[in-house]
């Protein structure tokens, strides 16, 4: 199996989560004997090359993250430049969130659901899966463990001839958390996440608290 994938993000690759979830994915595929090529959509020039292997390539997986309940605009403006092909050509994805509960990624997969039709192609799943906001600011060796499942996801891909309904849904978790996680979870941001964010943004050179309302002065 060759296996095209295609990161969607608006994110280029050195700042997305969905490109470090690729490689998790890709080094899954490998190890099962499947061989890939990576795009990615976030630098328009290279749109072009990208159309000319999606019209070469029949196993084709579009990785992308969840940006405002749906699919990123970028990659809309993408999709709008691609050709109408037949049913030879499967399309699957993989959608993913900043959110934990799985019931975020549902309005992104069931537009996904429909988009293979309006390609003309097939549809091959939609692997989803929450709780991803941490990867890019995480030291590589705890990205990399927050990436492994889909490590695992990628050699099932591979080994299965494409996605299991009964493992993308395990993979994607509770729709909705407990309400004792929940209720640990509302503790958390108010303490321990606030401190984090406060002290990614100074790393990133935010010179101001993070709720800063300069128009109430
Ligand atoms: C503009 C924007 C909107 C987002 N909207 C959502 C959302 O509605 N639900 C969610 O769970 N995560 C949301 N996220 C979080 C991203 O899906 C998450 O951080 C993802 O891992 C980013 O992947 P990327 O770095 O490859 O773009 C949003 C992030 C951005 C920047």
């Amino acid at each position: 199996m060759h296996v095209m994938i295609i990161n969607g993000s608006p994110r280029v690759e050195k700042y997305s989560n969905t490109d470090k979830i690729i490689a998790a994915f890709a080094e899954g595929l490998s190890e099962a004997g499947a061989t890939f090529e990576k795009h990615a959509v976030s630098r328009k020039e290279s749109w072009p090359v990208i159309l000319e292997a999606y019209t070469e390539n029949t196993e084709i997986v579009i990785a992308l993250p969840l940006f405002v309940e749906n699919i990123p605009g970028l990659l809309l403006e993408f999709l709008e430049t691609l050709p109408v092909k037949d049913k030879a050509t499967r399309v699957s994805f993989i959608l993913q969130g900043g959110f934990a509960e799985a019931s975020q990624l549902e309005c992104g997969k069931t537009f996904l659901e429909k988009l293979p039709d309006y390609l003309g192609v097939s549809y091959g799943g939609t692997l989803i899966k929450g709780d991803n906001f941490g990867i890019r600011v995480a030291k590589a060796d705890e990205a990399k463990k927050i990436t492994k499942p889909y490590k695992e996801m990628g050699k099932s891909f591979a080994g299965n001839n494409g996605f299991q309904q009964e493992k993308v849904k395990k993979f994607a978790g509770p729709d909705y958390l407990s309400l004792p996680n929940r209720v640990l979870c509302s503790l958390l941001f108010k303490t321990l996440a606030k401190k984090k964010f406060a002290e990614v943004s100074m790393e990133w050179g935010c010179t101001v608290p993070l709720d800063h309302r300069p128009w109430e002065q």
